[in-house]
């Protein structure tokens, strides 16, 4: 299969932010803005690997501005990372109010996708030519990322799954939580 450079599948939706888009206060759903950004990171890479992809992870999504009907948000995605079925895709959101020209920067953040054959297996994809000095530096981040990622993942399945009900209400001791359990539901 031909390595494909990251300038091939480089992508970039805008889109109108239509009152329907709103909560009661007038700001864009949250939801809203995440699923553009999944529309955005599957078609870049659907380009890359030239197949059906899915959704594995996010990381980053922060809301740190908040988006207004009225605004023009504009998604640039970039293929980051290629392990072998998967593909790291870099979000840039930018949200622009069209009669002031004020642009701001809402969230960076980072998709997983997996490209899949016909029948549902993991398809390898294209190996990721780097051809500045910015890919070479968020293929390296995004290769970081990915080993957090494993480090997270096995820390939620499986270490705290270790722990006793005890243990983990000891863990809780200086925390801002009641525990009121039922006698019949009681910490040993
Ligand atoms: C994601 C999925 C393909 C993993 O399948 P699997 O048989 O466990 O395969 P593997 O463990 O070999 O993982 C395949 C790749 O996904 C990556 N991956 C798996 N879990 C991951 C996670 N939680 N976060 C990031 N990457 C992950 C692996 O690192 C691997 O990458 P590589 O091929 O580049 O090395 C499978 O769980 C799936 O199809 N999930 C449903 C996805 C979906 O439908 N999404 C739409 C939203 S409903």
């Amino acid at each position: 299969m031909e390595a494909k450079s990251v300038n091939s599948s480089r992508t970039t939706i805008t889109e109108l932010m239509i009152p329907s888009f709103a909560n009661f206060s007038g700001k864009v759903h949250g939801g809203t803005l995440l699923s553009l950004m999944d529309k955005v990171a599957y078609v870049c890479a659907a380009k890359h690997s030239g197949a059906y992809c899915v959704t594995v992870s996010v990381d980053g999504v922060e809301f740190r501005e908040s988006v207004e009907v009225g605004e023009l948000v504009s998604l640039a995605a970039s293929i980051n990372y290629v392990g072998n079925s998967s593909m790291i895709v870099g979000i840039r959101v930018e949200s622009l109010k069209p009669k002031t020209g004020e642009v701001k920067h809402t969230n960076s953040c980072y998709f997983t996708m997996v490209a899949k054959n016909e029948d549902g297996s993991l398809m390898t994809v294209p190996e990721l030519i780097l051809e500045s000095h910015v890919d070479i530096r968020r293929f390296h981040d995004a290769k970081k990322l990915k080993e957090k990622r494993k480090e997270i993942t096995d820390l939620l399945h499986r270490e705290f799954k270790d722990m006793t009900d005890k243990e983990i209400s000891d863990n809780l001791r200086e925390n801002r939580c009641i525990i009121a359990l039922t006698s019949s539901n009681s910490v040993d």
